[in-house]
């Protein structure tokens, strides 16, 4: 794999704003004009204006028309939409075109190609056809990136650089000979002698010791397990490739444009595995999200919070940009239903109260060809006499009125932490059990402390915890020596920590911390754990205690306690009937560490989290009805702050809260918000 190019003496002071020249937040989506005659093109001009469009991003599938064949280059309808786009008053964030090689450039060179790891190779006629590592598509790509950066390097509508597209999205792993010379390359650069890799990868088992790093290969299919730490390994590399390729183009677009701000769009949400964003985060000037929600999930709204908190985590707090979302369907789920009325207002404040300066949509306008014809956009097929383009006009009406939290921030006193490692590492095969997702267990609790009204950050073990309270940690079953010390000096600092079963169990080889479970967590925690007891498909046990009885399932382990730790639930019944289920430690320091060593059906995690919120003292004040969510944004100068109060349900909701509320333009002193609705309030 190639090497960084990055400057370590690039100034990044000298970056402008992305949002420079936009009036308080940004409004738009991914604009297509290509796909388009030029009389809809000039009545875009018209709509956006109508909508109140101040962002679009540009030429993402772009490479194929603006290169129809090797060498010849056609920019006339580029320059005319920057122009056009200008002259309305709307900014640009420019993509480098390359988001998917044109057919040309594949069948010259199918070297290129992208394989899984049973062989097949991925060809051209989707999008995403390419191997991230592959040297000679690395070239094409960034003289390409090169070409589009001198040619607008001086456009007055050019805000921000868009990098590709959703780096990773198709293909977040490339088993191709190109990924293949590259891995060994990074392993040489990570372990330095092929001792110390088969040291790491525990090789003197299965006789899978390697002579030279020559002989190691991706972990292609393989008649039984491959070894799991080449497995992790190759998790590692591949986020790491994806991320080289992001930052090659980046460090193009600099060195022709160093005041333009670079970005790329992620996909933090609890589906992307493949992408370790909190490594790619310092690389970006701002971070950028894209997010869809499930149709068929009637707890959507809540997956969207866990998103934009963790993208809010992944930009350490700073405000950014929701790159796409959809204005209704999408096309790509087994059943694409609409949005519910309200459901797009709702959807787009939701990211905003959690930190969004940017609402924006894939696409402008919904395509009438290609695969996602049947994807919606802020221009429906209907055209502009529809219930979309109103909501559309009147989403753009709501943030021109929210313009002054442009900049404001979520302070939480709760952490969720996530890491991209331990995911991968949970998830491996040969282990305890198959069934367990690291994201179910995630999901389930962030679910709980969002019904309970309490704002979590997302942030990846190693974060600053200072600032929280109450540090909640889902099984990570990876962790590092520096992670595990992190969670415990929370917890030695007077935060109440509760860690889940499975964590603390390997070390960043994936080698099994001995002397009993949960290894990095042991001490903190006060319990010992001697073997597992995962349950069988369909068995349920139930446990008791000061907290009430729950049913659990998936997860037991027998285990012992220390002095001293309190044992506020046991097995009632199932393997282990009268062992410790649920436990607390009194921490030196005024904490507390919880361990949670089963699955709790949700009722178990929701008494839990409420009590481990009620000692942490971060349960919220405010009173409101379930399913109505409260999130407050705050000046950097913390002298002004917003509520903003979303209701997911089909009743009125009062909120205590008195201010300016500024989508009705109303002074209140008691807010109610209507079914299904929205207010914020600049408090008094
Ligand atoms: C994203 C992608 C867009 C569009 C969208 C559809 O993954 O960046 O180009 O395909 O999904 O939901």
């Amino acid at each position: 794999m190639r090497r960084r190019t990055t400057d370590p003496a690039f100034d990044a002071t000298q970056v402008s704003p992305w949002n420079d020249g936009i009036e308080g937040l940004a409004y738009g989506g991914d604009y297509n004009p290509e796909q388009w005659p030029l009389d809809v093109q000039l009545e875009d001009i018209e709509l956006m204006r109508e909508a109140g469009v101040n962002l679009l991003s540009v030429a993402i599938f772009s490479w194929a028309t603006i290169e129809p064949r090797e060498g010849e280059l056609d920019w006339t309808w580029l320059d005319a939409t920057l122009d056009r786009l200008h002259g309305a008053g709307i900014r640009v964030a420019l993509a480098t075109a390359t988001a998917s090689p044109p057919p040309w450039l594949t069948r010259k060179h199918p070297e290129i190609l992208p394989r899984l790891a049973d062989g097949t190779v991925l060809h051209q006629g989707g999008r995403q056809a390419y191997a991230v590592t592959h040297p000679l598509h690395r070239d094409y790509a960034l003289t390409m990136a090169a070409r589009v950066a001198e040619r607008y390097q001086d456009h007055p509508a050019l805000a921000l650089w868009h990098v590709d597209n959703e780096i990773g999205c198709h293909v977040p792993r490339d088993y191709s000979d190109a990924a293949a010379a590259a891995f060994r390359e990074w392993l040489a650069v990570r372990y330095t002698t092929v001792d110390a890799l088969n040291a790491a990868w525990g090789t003197a088992f299965w006789s899978q010791r390697y002579g030279s790093f020559d002989d190691v290969l991706p972990p292609l299919s393989a008649p039984t397990f491959a070894n799991p730490t080449q497995q992790l390994d190759f998790d590692r590399f591949s986020s790491d490739a994806l991320l080289d390729y992001y930052r090659d183009l980046r460090d193009t677009l600099r060195a022709i444009t160093p005041h333009v701000p670079t970005t790329t769009n992620l996909m933090a949400s609890t589906s992307t595995k493949g992408m370790d964003y909190f490594s790619w985060a310092p690389e970006l000037d701002v971070v950028a999200n894209d997010h869809y929600t499930n149709a068929a999930d009637p707890e959507r709204h809540v997956e969207l919070s866990f998103s934009a908190d963790l993208t809010r985590g992944i930009a350490g707090g700073a405000p950014w940009v929701l790159m796409e979302h959809s204005t209704a369907a999408v096309n790509w789920q087994p059943r694409n239903r609409t949005k519910q009325p309200g459901e797009l207002l709702r959807n787009s404040l939701s990211h905003v109260a959690r930190g969004a300066d940017a609402v924006m949509f894939f696409q402008w306008r919904a395509s009438q060809a290609g695969a996602e014809k049947f994807h919606s956009g802020m221009v429906p097929h209907a055209g502009t006499d529809s219930q979309l383009w109103r909501d559309v006009v009147g989403l753009g009406q709501a943030l021109r009125a929210l313009g002054e939290v442009r900049g404001s921030r979520v302070r939480s006193r709760a952490a969720l932490v996530v890491d991209w490692p331990a995911w991968w590492g949970a998830e491996l095969d040969s282990h305890p059990t198959q069934e367990l997702r690291y994201m179910d267990q995630v999901r389930a609790w962030y679910r709980e402390l969002w019904r309970l009204g309490v704002t979590a950050d997302v942030v990846p073990p190693t974060a600053a915890l200072d600032a929280y309270d109450l540090v909640v940690v889902p099984t990570l079953y990876l962790v590092t020596d520096e992670g595990a010390a992190n969670v415990a000096a929370a917890a030695e600092r007077g935060a109440t920590v509760v860690i889940t079963y499975f964590s603390g169990i390997v070390d960043e080889h994936d080698h099994v911390r001995l002397g009993g479970y949960p290894g990095a967590f042991r001490d903190l925690l006060g319990v010992r754990t001697e073997e597992f007891f995962p349950l069988l498909a369909d068995e349920q046990v139930h446990v008791s205690g000061a907290l009430g009885g729950f049913a659990a399932d998936l997860w037991t382990e027998k285990s012992s306690v220390a002095p001293g730790v309190e044992v506020l639930a046991v097995y009632d019944d199932g393997p282990l009937p009268g062992g410790p289920a649920l436990t607390r430690r009194a921490v030196p320091g005024g904490g507390s560490a919880w361990y949670v060593a089963t699955r709790l059906a949700p009722e178990g995690v929701e008494a839990v989290a409420r009590a481990a919120a009620t000692e942490a003292g971060v349960l919220p004040g405010l009173s409101a009805r379930p399913g109505v969510e409260l999130v407050r944004r705050r000046s950097d100068d913390g002298t002004r702050s917003w509520l903003f109060a979303i209701n997911h349900t089909d009743e009125p909701a009062h909120v205590e809260a008195a201010g300016f509320e500024l989508l009705t333009a109303t002074t209140v002193d008691a807010l109610k918000v209507p079914a299904g609705g929205v207010r914020v309030v600049r408090e008094a």
